[in-house]
């Protein structure tokens, strides 16, 4: 028996029978296929990537076409014919490090957006996180080139700082996608979570054929609590819950993919779709367990990440100052 994924939840095999913890979906809920699990959020993460891997790329690729440069001696790269075009503060060298700078001062508009209401205009808090982190992750690779992969004295600590606090970013990213958030970026309350949660659970139904109860029964995630956990244990916990999920949802697919009594095998656009919302419906069930755990690590995550980012922040101050006063760069303009 085929079934349709109806934009009103209202197929008529689906047995509506309230289940333990979520019910009738109200009529103000938002539709399931509206949350962060969207063909659109998938499209975005595909664009994160690209744009990473972009951004990485003419530093990788600069340092590829120069590697018996970079490779070399410091004072064999004195006598390098590419030494006048890649020395840091050759043309190829100081651009990528003008660059590195710009971008490295633009992540401190992050949490100046994040504080600043007036500045929404700027666009969602999410798209600011996005570039954050596409922005974060670029960074090392380009400043890396600019040093000439050479990492001592003063500024070796201010990239050190630099390197520990976009690793950071890569733990404090999985913690910020655990807490529910909107589209926007701004976290949902518990009733939004709720109301997305109720309509995707109809949503599975009507897609599945399995009642409500039952789709509830096969999402449920592990009950154990994570009250009393540390923080390191913490985290250990949540990656291996997301884990065990994906092999939950693994067996899900193959049992929807198979032939049941009384039940027609589902096509292969409405099992993606009804995968995608379970995925969507187990993700928010786990991060509202451990929702609690999640914010107070985040907030540990807070207090560490902060002082790397300072500390880097003064070194690339100190450096500049230091490049343009004593060593007498300047931006080459009416030369
Ligand atoms: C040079 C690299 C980076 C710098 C200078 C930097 C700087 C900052 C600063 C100053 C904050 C605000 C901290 C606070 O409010 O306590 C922040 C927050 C954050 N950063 Fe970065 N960051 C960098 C790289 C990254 C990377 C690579 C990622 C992810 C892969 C990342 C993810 C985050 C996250 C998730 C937050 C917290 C967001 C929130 O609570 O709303 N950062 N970063």
């Amino acid at each position: 028996m085929p079934v349709s994924i109806s934009p009103m939840h209202a197929t008529p095999h689906v047995e509506r029978t309230p289940g333990p913890r979520l019910v009738a979906v109200p009529p103000t809920a938002k539709p399931a296929a509206a949350g962060a699990a969207s063909p659109r959020a998938a499209r975005r993460s595909y664009g994160d990537a690209i744009a990473i891997a972009a951004s990485c790329l003419l530093p990788l690729a600069v340092t590829a076409w120069g590697w018996s440069y970079y490779a070399a001696p410091l004072a064999g790269r004195l006598r390098h014919p590419l030494h006048s075009l890649l020395r840091p503060s050759g043309p190829v060298g100081l651009g990528l490090g003008v660059l590195g700078l710009a971008l490295f001062l633009f992540m401190w508009l992050y949490p100046f957006r994040k504080t600043v209401k007036w500045l929404a205009w700027t666009g969602p808090l999410g798209a600011w996180m996005r570039v954050h982190v596409v922005a974060g992750l670029a960074i090392p690779v380009i400043v890396a080139v600019h040093a000439g992969w050479r990492f001592e004295g003063l500024i070796g600590m201010g990239y050190l700082s630099m390197f520990v606090v976009s690793l950071s970013g890569i733990v404090g990213r999985y913690l910020y996608v655990h807490i529910p958030r909107s589209r926007n970026g701004l976290e949902m309350s518990m009733e939004e979570v709720g109301g997305e949660r109720r309509a995707l659970i109809t949503d599975i139904a009507a897609a599945s054929g399995l009642v409500p109860a039952e789709v509830e029964r096969r999402l449920a995630v592990d009950p154990r609590p994570y009250a009393g956990l540390d923080p390191a244990r913490t985290l250990w916990r949540m990656l291996r819950d997301d884990l065990s999920r994906g092999r939950m949802l693994s067996e899900l697919q193959r049992e929807l993919a198979k032939p049941q009594p009384g039940r027609s095998p589902i096509g292969r656009p409405q099992l993606r779709e009804t995968m995608r919302l379970a995925r969507r419906e187990m993700a928010l069930s786990q991060q509202v367990r451990m929702l609690e755990a999640t914010r107070r690590v985040f907030g540990f995550w807070h207090v560490a990440h902060r002082p790397f980012a300072i500390t880097a922040l003064i070194a690339v101050l100190i450096h500049v100052a230091v490049a343009v006063v004593v060593g007498g760069i300047g931006l080459p303009i009416g030369r």
